[in-house]
């Protein structure tokens, strides 16, 4: 596995953000089996289960708040990272409408403290930074969002993500201006926008697929809020080997690829309650209600145009939705029933399902 994405994390050390989260979790993984020595940061272990403690991993794990600069510093500067892929944020649309403070100060102002610690450090070339598709606008078209539309957001969580991604802009333009690289500074900074993640591992709250597997394990009925809403379904491996395939990039020292990307899938966005009865073909167990009243807004239709990632990246996804909604739904079962963590299996599939399709970062080895 080592050789995968050119062999460049091989003996890295890489700085990761909010590896106790689904995503966080998902990447550590990934990054310890190809050969990078993984240093995380995020605050305490949010859900219970828990990922990253299911997971066998060895990587140095701290405790700390992104928004506190002093002890950011002393961790990049005892460790020296190479590159950092930052993911510690408040995630959830709902709690962002009763939390709006809290949302916006650790994903604006923890974003900006972080690359404030880049800037202090000498050690850091590249920096991935995690937003969301929903940094966009939403205009509820049927369109995907390309990377040159405005940033926006209704909810506290999507602005402040749209802010995140002005933030990124700015140090982009201010510090790691890619004309000045080489000379003044040395690190290359891009973002990314993917779309709704799911996999097995995640208990996040108000979300989807934690809900609908928890119910299925209690034999209950998940309540669907929003069945008709359409989103951009993937596999949490998908934007993770975008975030790899990028991270490799500026390693690299390309400095074309530091900008804002969107990694999302091929098929078409499809509805919540298409993607419960799917996992039903795969977990009998798994019933469902609607309960579409009352409910905070959330965006109706949201797509992204991944073009750029495809032509300019050579990055595509792997595994359609049928494919990705059985592996989760299989997760989830096989942890419930069985007691067993599929991560490993799963990933191994992904990486010779890339093979097959001779997806360039499985295959340029
Ligand atoms: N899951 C999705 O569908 C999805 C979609 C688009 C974008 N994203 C983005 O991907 C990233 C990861 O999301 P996730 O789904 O893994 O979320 P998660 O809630 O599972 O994990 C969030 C992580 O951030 C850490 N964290 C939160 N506040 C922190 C703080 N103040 N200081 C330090 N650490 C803090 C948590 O401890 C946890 O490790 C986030 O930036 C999120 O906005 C997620």
């Amino acid at each position: 596995m080592k050789t995968l994405f050119g062999g460049i994390y091989n003996g890295k050390t890489v700085l990761v953000t909010g590896h106790t989260g689904f995503k966080g979790s998902w990447l550590s993984y990934w990054l310890q089996k190809l050969g990078a020595n993984v240093i995380g940061y995020s605050l305490n272990i949010p859900t219970n289960p828990s990922h990253i403690e299911l997971l066998d991993m060895n990587i140095i794990s701290i405790e700390g708040d992104i928004r506190d600069q002093h002890k950011l510093n002393s961790v990049f500067e005892s460790y020296k990272p190479d590159i950092v892929f930052h993911l510690a944020a408040q995630p959830l649309v709902r709690y962002s409408y009763i939390n709006p403070v809290e949302t916006y100060e650790v994903n604006v102002i923890g974003t900006l403290k972080v690359f404030e610690a880049c800037r202090q450090s000498e050690s850091v070339r590249a920096i991935v930074n995690i937003t969301s598709d929903k940094a966009y606008e939403n205009k509820e078209w049927v369109w995907g969002y390309r990377e040159i539309d405005p940033m926006g957001g209704y909810d506290p969580y999507s602005a402040s993500k749209g802010c995140a991604e002005l933030v990124t802009s700015s140090y982009r333009r201010s510090y790691f201006n890619i004309e000045k690289y080489d000379k003044d500074h040395h690190v290359l900074l891009a973002s990314c926008r993917a779309g709704n993640v799911i996999g097995g591992g995640d208990w996040g709250k108000d979300r989807l697929i934690p809900d609908i597997m928890i119910a299925a394990s209690s034999e209950k009925k998940v309540s669907l809020r929003n069945p008709d809403a359409i989103r951009p379904w993937q596999h949490v491996l998908e934007p993770l080997s975008g975030y790899l395939h990028l991270g490799w990039k500026l390693l690299e020292g390309e400095r074309r690829f530091a900008q804002g990307w969107n990694f999302g899938p091929s098929d078409d966005a499809v509805r919540v309650q298409e993607v419960v009865e799917s996992a039903r073909f795969y977990w009998s167990k798994i019933e469902y209600e609607i309960d579409g009243e009352g409910h905070p807004h959330e965006a109706k239709m949201l797509k992204l145009d991944c073009s750029k990632a495809h032509t300019q990246l050579r990055w595509r996804d792997v595994w359609d939705l049928q494919t990705t909604i059985e592996k989760v739904t299989k997760w989830y079962q096989a942890f419930y029933e069985n007691a067993y963590v599929n991560t490993y299996h799963d990933l191994c599939a992904y990486i010779e399902a890339a093979k097959m399709k001779k997806i360039f970062w499985a295959v340029n080895v």
